[in-house]
């Protein structure tokens, strides 16, 4: 108990004349941290916003906290921290099993100007308007069947000149079906009959031979709704583009339909450096090939050249499907130094998002930067899609596997240390 009042700073006396009270001390934690997902239309399981949705669960939530299951967040935070974490302070998480263990007390609503209203405060998002709008051509319906549906769509964005996109933000149509979703930029034309194609159609192989303009506009999961570069750096869209977006549909008993739409948001200042993609995927594996063997576990290395400028990493975004377990990534320095980009020892197919870091990154020239993505297809592997298990390799649907990884950059500016994201 000692331990527990000197990290939160309290006073024994203070603690015995003011209980922790819901109100006083858990609603800001609540609001601020799990009201983004627990709330109407969002992707958890029941509300967090109201006194008695906590208290209902208090013990469920205490222990949900204390295990670090919730909120949400796959990366190791000791490797390196981001713009876009989540996760509760030690003190917070104390804060919540001493409520509970002293019976979860509700207190008085108004008496602290920290009493917000969770909800208003999980929807306060940038209010400006975006600059192009772009929706899936039609609306999808997701069958009853209760299995999990990919499905890739073409969305013409009708650019006529290049633009200068400053931030991107992605609106689920139905939140209830929407699980998580890719959006690629395509500027052949040739994509155009990939309206509802299945991720398990054969025909997708021919899409794949094509390069895309852009692997990776934007990577959307639950609670991770928009990217915003730093000022003066926006990324280009070339007139002509073509969005793909790639949906994964949960399981639903119902019929629903879905038309998710995409928001750009254009640069009005000058741009004064354009972000740059580096993505690593399969062919740059340095032990090739990329199989993995039935009832094996197999680990696969990436190595890049080095360097030839510096730069300052913005994000990255690791890829794998259900078969990946570990995935790490850093750069080695031509001095031997660390340059920690992520590191998540559980990959959870669910939560898989751009990165942000917390500031740029440099990363010098003459750097080498470094992959290690590590799978189990073992049938021990509860998420394996094969009993019994097959050999799997290269391929887009999530059957097969993947090993790539997006890092946005730009060229290196000196000060760019400094810049927060
Ligand atoms: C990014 C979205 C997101 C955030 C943020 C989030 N949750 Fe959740 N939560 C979920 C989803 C999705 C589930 C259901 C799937 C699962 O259990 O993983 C869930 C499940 C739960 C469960 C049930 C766990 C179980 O085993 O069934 C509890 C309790 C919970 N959340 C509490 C919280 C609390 C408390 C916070 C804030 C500290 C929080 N959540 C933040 C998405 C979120």
């Amino acid at each position: 108990m000692k331990k527990i009042l000197f990290m939160l700073g309290i006073s024994a006396s203070v603690l015995a004349q003011t209980p922790i009270t819901y109100y006083e001390h858990i609603q800001p934690i609540i609001a601020k941290n799990c009201a983004v997902c627990h709330s109407p239309g969002g992707v958890g399981p029941f509300h967090l916003l109201t006194y008695e949705d906590v208290a209902k669960r208090s013990k469920f939530v205490a222990k949900v906290t204390q295990m670090r299951y919730m909120p949400p967040f796959p990366a190791d935070k000791s490797f390196q921290h981001y713009a876009n974490e989540r996760g509760l302070k030690e003190e917070e998480i104390e804060l919540i099993q001493q409520w509970v263990m002293q019976g979860s007390v509700e207190g008085q609503k108004a008496k602290s100007k920290r009493v917000l209203d969770a909800f208003s405060m999980a929807n306060d998002i940038n209010k400006r308007v975006p600059d192009l709008t772009l929706k899936m051509q039609n609306a999808f319906t997701v069958p009853n069947t209760g299995v999990e549906e990919f499905r890739y769509f073409h969305v013409p964005t009708g650019l006529k000149e290049d633009v200068m996109v400053e931030a991107i933000e992605f609106l689920p149509g139905n939140r209830k079906v929407v699980h998580h979703s890719r959006v690629m930029v395509d500027t052949t034309g040739r994509m155009a009959g990939l309206e509802g194609m299945q991720g398990a159609d054969p025909r997708l192989a021919e899409f794949q031979r094509i390069p895309m303009a852009d692997e990776f506009l934007y990577g959307w999961v639950p609670g991770n709704d928009k990217i915003q570069f730093p000022q003066g750096v926006a990324k280009k869209m070339s007139a002509n583009s073509n969005l793909i977006m790639y949906l994964h549909y949960s399981p639903s008993a119902t019929t629903q339909t879905d038309q998710s739409e995409i928001h750009l948001y254009f640069a009005k200042k000058p741009v004064e450096r354009e972000v740059k993609s580096l993505i690593l995927h399969e062919q740059h594996i340095t032990n090739p090939p990329f199989l993995i063997k039935a009832n094996e576990k197999s680990t696969f290395y990436i190595s890049t050249k080095p360097l030839t400028e510096d730069i300052s990493a913005i994000s990255i975004l690791p890829h794998m499907h259900f078969l990946g377990k570990t995935f790490k990534a850093f750069a080695i320095t031509p001095e031997g130094d660390l340059v920690p980009f992520i590191k998540i020892d559980n990959w959870d197919f669910n939560w898989q998002m751009t990165y942000q870091f917390k500031t740029l990154l440099r990363v010098p020239k003459g750097s080498v930067i470094l992959a290690e993505a590590s799978y189990d297809n073992t049938e021990e592997n509860p998420l394996n899609p094969f009993k019994p298990a097959r050999d799997v390799t290269f391929g887009w649907n999530t059957t097969s596997e993947m090993m790539e990884m997006v890092i946005y950059y730009v060229s290196y500016q000196p000060g760019d240390e400094k810049v927060k994201q």
